[in-house]
C-alpha cells in the first residue's frame, strides 16, 4: 500500500486525486486549510484517509504538522493553490501590487516548495512528486501565470535533485477545470463559453481527468518521465 500526500485535497481537483489514489488501494492524507471541510472529504473517503489540517504557504504550520503527516512518503501532490486575485479587491498603490503578487508566488509556488521541503527525507525511493501548475504559465495571467511558471521551472530543478535518488518530479498543467472552486463567483457564462470553445475538445476538463494523469505520473509506467510540464487542456493550448 502505498502513502500518498495530497495538498488542498477538500475540494476540485485535489478531490479528485485523493479519491483516485484512495480507489487504487493507497493510504491517502488529505490536507488543506478548512478543517471541517477537509474531515468530511476524508471521512467520506472513509477507510485509510486522514486529514491534517495546515497552511501550505506558512512555514511555521507545515513544520508544526510533520508530527502528524507519513514518516515515509511515495505519492506527494502539490496541489493546494488558486488565482489569489479572485479574493482581492484590484490593487491601486504599489504596496497593494506587492501583496497580490506575494499573494499568488506564497499559494502556488512556496506552498509546493515548503511542504516537498518538509517532506523531502521521508519520499522513499520509487516515490513521485506531481506538481498541480496550470496553462496561465504559457498563455500568461498575471502574478498567477508567472508563479505557475515559476513552479514548472522549480520542477525541473527539484527533478535534478530528486532523480539520483530514484524519485520522479513533474506539474501537470490544467486548462479550464469545471466543477471546482477555482473561479470563486467571477466566471459570467461568456467567459465560461469562451474557455469551453478555446478546448479543441469543445468541453472543459474535469477534475477526474486531472487525477488520471496524475495517477499515470505516479505509476510504474512513468518512473523515466521526470521534469516534465504534462499539459491537460483539451488541446487549449499545444506543446510540440
Ligand atoms: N480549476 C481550474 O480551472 C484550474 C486550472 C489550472 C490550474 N488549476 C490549479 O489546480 C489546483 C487546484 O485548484 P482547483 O481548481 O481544484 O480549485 P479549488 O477547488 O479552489 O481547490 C484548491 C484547494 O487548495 C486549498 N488551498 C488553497 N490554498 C491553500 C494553502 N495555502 N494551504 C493549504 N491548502 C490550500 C483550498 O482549500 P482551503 O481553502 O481549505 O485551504 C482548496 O481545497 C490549484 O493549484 C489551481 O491553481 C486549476
Amino acid at each position: 500500500m502505498r502513502t500518498v500526500v495530497v495538498t488542498g485535497a477538500a475540494t476540485g481537483i485535489g478531490r479528485a486525486v485523493a479519491e483516485s489514489f484512495h480507489a487504487a488501494g493507497d493510504r491517502v492524507v488529505l490536507t488543506g486549510r478548512r478543517r471541517e471541510l477537509l474531515g468530511t472529504a476524508a471521512s467520506e473517503l472513509g477507510g485509510a484517509a486522514k486529514a491534517v489540517t495546515f497552511d501550505a504557504a506558512d512555514a511555521a504550520a507545515v513544520t508544526a504538522a510533520l508530527q502528524e503527516l507519513p514518516e515515509r512518503v511515495d505519492v506527494l501532490v502539490n496541489n493546494a493553490g488558486g488565482n489569489t486575485d479572485f479574493d482581492r479587491d484590484a490593487p491601486v498603490t504599489l504596496a497593494d501590487t506587492a501583496a497580490a503578487w506575494r499573494a499568488n508566488l506564497d499559494a502556488n509556488l512556496l506552498s509546493a516548495v515548503l511542504v516537498t521541503t518538509a517532506l523531502r527525507d521521508r519520499l522513499a525511493p520509487g516515490a513521485s512528486v506531481v506538481n498541480i501548475g496550470s496553462i496561465a504559465a504559457d498563455k500568461g495571467a498575471g502574478s498567477y501565470g508567472a508563479a505557475k511558471a515559476g513552479l514548472a521551472s522549480w520542477t525541473v530543478d527539484l527533478a535534478g535533485q530528486l532523480g539520483p535518488h530514484d524519485v520522479t518530479v513533474n506539474t501537470v498543467a490544467p486548462g479550464y477545470v469545471a466543477d471546482t472552486e477555482f473561479f470563486r463567483d467571477k466566471l459570467d457564462d461568456d467567459r465560461r463559453r469562451s474557455l469551453v470553445d478555446s478546448a479543441l475538445t469543445r468541453r472543459p476538463s474535469r477534475p477526474h481527468d486531472i487525477a488520471a494523469a496524475v495517477a499515470f505520473l505516479a505509476g510504474p509506467g512513468a518512473r523515466q518521465i521526470t521534469g516534465q510540464m504534462i499539459a491537460v487542456n483539451g488541446g487549449e493550448h499545444t506543446t510540440r
